[in-house]
């Protein structure tokens, strides 16, 4: 049987990554967070003192990079990084590092093999448009910026961050707009991308309209 590939994109916070573990679980396929690996990257160069606005330290950082995913987990050079890529600094650096094509391409290049390997949920900004433009199916989450702010507040409260909505809502619609206006591969909604708005909707009932729309 053909692999499945489902793509599910949107901006930041629109509860993608959410909602593709859960599917991926009732579907028993892989989960792929495609923006951990841009976040990997990130990581690693804040972590060796790169500056991500210099192009070509970050591409000799992506170059040099093995990035994994098993179990759930995230490996950037064989450690797990899972919560080191979560930081508010991490966040806050990872679009200028996603905008630069070379990188892109090396990150596209591994999901698109882990797509052929297996059934499989990615989820990120530009599956659908450029990733898998084959995809079998397609979502584009959205919800609005309050809201999305409002999530990622909680998210890193509960880990122990203090620091306003407002100053999420900004860092987030910051981000979005470089995502967006970026050259190569931006945020966009493909054609035949089906757009859930999860605004005000419980995970359970994004869950079941995305799963209503997939028949195997
Ligand atoms: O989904 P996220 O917030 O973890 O994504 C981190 C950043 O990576 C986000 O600012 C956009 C970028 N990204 C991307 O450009 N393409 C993807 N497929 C996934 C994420």
């Amino acid at each position: 049987m053909k692999n499945l590939v489902i793509a599910v994109d949107g901006p930041a916070g629109a509860g993608k990554s959410t909602i593709a573990k859960i599917v991926a679980k009732k579907l028993n396929i892989n989960y792929i967070d495609t923006g951990a690996m841009y976040r990997a990257i990130t990581y690693k160069c804040l972590k060796n003192d790169i500056d991500v606005d210099n192009e070509e330290e970050v591409k000799k950082v992506a170059k040099d990079t093995d990035i994994d995913f098993r179990d759930n987990n995230i490996y950037l050079d064989g450690a797990i990084i899972n919560d080191e890529i979560r930081t508010i600094d991490v966040s806050n650096n990872v679009s200028n590092v996603a905008k630069i094509k070379e990188v892109r391409y090396l990150m596209v290049d591994v999901q698109r093999e882990i797509g052929k390997k297996s059934s499989v949920i990615l989820d990120g900004r530009d599956i659908g448009s450029y990733v898998f433009p084959n995809a079998d199916y397609k979502f584009y989450l959205v919800a609005t910026p309050h809201e999305r702010g409002a999530r990622r507040h909680k998210e890193l409260t509960e880990k122990g961050y203090e620091v306003s909505i407002e100053e999420i809502i900004n860092d987030i619609i910051k981000r979005d707009e470089i995502d967006s206006n970026r050259e190569f591969a931006p945020l966009v909604k493909a054609e035949d991308a089906i757009e859930v708005d999860t605004t005000g909707k419980t995970i359970e009932d994004v869950v079941e309209s995305v799963l209503g729309k997939i028949n195997l």
